[in-house]
């Protein structure tokens, strides 16, 4: 009996789907705790690509039962729309296999139009799905659960609430009655029930608790307010996944040699400037900041899965790394799982952020405010490179990843257990 969490070290899209995926095979039970469809995770087996954003990483494997925790919120269009896709690929989507807590709130179709309105003047660069909208009319306790859907008083009372405050033009009616509908549906096809009865009844059993985005956009730790309105820190997991008892083990989820992020807000070690450029490759200059971000940004096929958005890319980020392992760290036991190492394998030199310089001042701390963090420029040590093809035991690497890995390990404190080599399944070395 163990419960793991695996959460993303950066800014999301850290191959968390992947390495949720690649574990499920050893736990019953797979349990997502936060966010919405703004995830995109990423399966990729021999013979497909599966993008995931509600239903949690454990679908492929039979026999699992994947939870969407009570700190999820929903939009039932969306996972209609996520459950046919996977129907129609083959993949089994049962009342066995899936299950939603009737805690978990909604997302209304007149939300996104909210958030498209608040995005003029904030400016977060979200996924344009309502999230934060969602969250914000659950915290202020005029939000919609699943559980309130067949209250037909209560879900229209709350949606004359929202179209007061926001001056909007909407028909409660029309709006319950296709929700109604798609809960029909979606009944169909998962169990929606009392989460926190099914892990109270299923202590014994194994648990993989997925993250969705990552630490420095969830909304406490996070580069607020460049960050996403959930708690995609592990900790999150223990108030999204309600009943759940002890969290055992914590992997971080990273790439192993650069960040990206989608999306505004800080990026200390960001190359070049982002640019819509879908390139089938692009020529290396190793001394050129601007040619390094676009090789990696293609070479990586960093596109999101979500919005197909160009990612911003930059070197890795130590000062930040450490603050997200040391902050993340409630398990006890911590991990890391390294992602995406083949990327680099053009490269003969890569960068790690040591410490951050402001003005005439070192640090080597993660400042809270991003408006200091704005200010800060990357104080880099160089390691050489070298190409990890083909290579599937740890102790095989070449010397010079063997390096660059011991000293990540030095720094963060942290072991690392599994390094992925590749996209499909069977690209992954497990130490
Ligand atoms: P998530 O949101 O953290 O699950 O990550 P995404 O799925 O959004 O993005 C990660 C991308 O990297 C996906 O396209 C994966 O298929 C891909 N990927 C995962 N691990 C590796 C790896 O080791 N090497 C390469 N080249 N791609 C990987
Ligand atoms: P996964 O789970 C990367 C980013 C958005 C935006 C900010 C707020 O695939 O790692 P939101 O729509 O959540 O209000 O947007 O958060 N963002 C992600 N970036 N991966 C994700 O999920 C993300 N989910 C949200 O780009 O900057
Ligand atoms: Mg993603």
């Amino acid at each position: 009996m163990t419960t793991t969490a695996v959460y993303g070290v950066h800014f999301g899209d850290e191959g968390k789907g992947k390495i949720v995926d690649f574990l499920a095979r050893d736990y019953d039970i797979v349990a997502r705790w936060n966010g919405g469809d703004n995830a995109g995770h990423t399966v990729e087996t021999r013979h497909s690509k599966i993008a995931l954003h509600l239903v949690p990483s454990g679908i492929l494997y039979k026999g699992k039962t994947n939870v969407i925790g009570n700190g999820v919120v929903i939009n039932l269009a969306s996972l209609k729309r996520e459950i046919e896709w996977l129907i129609s690929n083959g993949i089994a989507v049962s009342k066995d296999s899936l299950m939603i807590s009737d805690m978990a709130h909604l997302i209304l179709p007149y939300y996104s139009a909210i958030e498209e309105k608040k995005e003029l003047t904030r400016k977060i660069g979200t996924t344009k799905k309502g999230i934060g909208v969602a969250y914000a009319l659950k915290h202020d306790r005029s939000g919609i659960r699943l559980a309130d859907i067949e209250d037909s008083d209560t879900f229209e009372e709350r949606v004359k609430i929202h179209a007061g405050e926001y001056g909007l033009d909407i028909d409660a009616k029309s709006i319950l009655s296709e929700q109604l509908s798609l809960l029909e549906w979606i009944r169909q096809h998962a169990t929606i029930a009392d989460t926190v009865k099914f892990f109270r009844e299923n202590r014994t059993a194994n648990i993989l608790l997925e993250g969705a985005q990552g630490f420095f956009l969830d909304v406490d730790a996070g580069t607020y307010p460049f960050v996403t309105s959930s708690h995609a820190s592990p900790a999150g997991a223990y108030s999204g996944c309600l009943g759940i008892k002890k969290i055992d083990n914590i992997i971080g989820v990273m790439k192993a040699c650069y960040i990206t992020r989608v999306g505004s807000g800080p990026f200390v070690t960001e190359l070049g400037n982002i640019v819509d450029d879908k390139k089938e490759s692009v020529e290396l200059n190793e001394d050129d900041d601007d040619s390094v971000g676009k090789y990696i940004r293609v070479e990586g096929r960093e596109y999101g899965t979500t919005t197909g958005r160009p990612r911003r890319t930059g070197w890795q980020d130590i000062v930040a790394t450490k603050h997200s392992v040391d902050a993340a760290n409630i398990g006890s036991s911590f991990s890391l799982a390294l992602t995406k190492i083949d990327v680099l394998n053009g490269l003969k030199k890569i960068k790690a952020c040591t410490e951050y310089r402001t003005g005439n001042k070192v640090m080597g701390h993660f400042p809270s405010s991003s408006r200091e963090l704005v200010k800060c420029r990357p104080v880099y040590r160089e390691f050489p490179w070298a190409p990890t093809d083909g290579v599937t035991e740890f102790e095989k690497l070449p010397p010079q990843t063997r390096d660059y890995l011991d000293f990540l390990e030095t720094e963060t404190g942290a072991r690392i257990g599994i390094v992925s080599t590749g996209p499909r399944r069977d690209e992954l070395i497990v130490r």
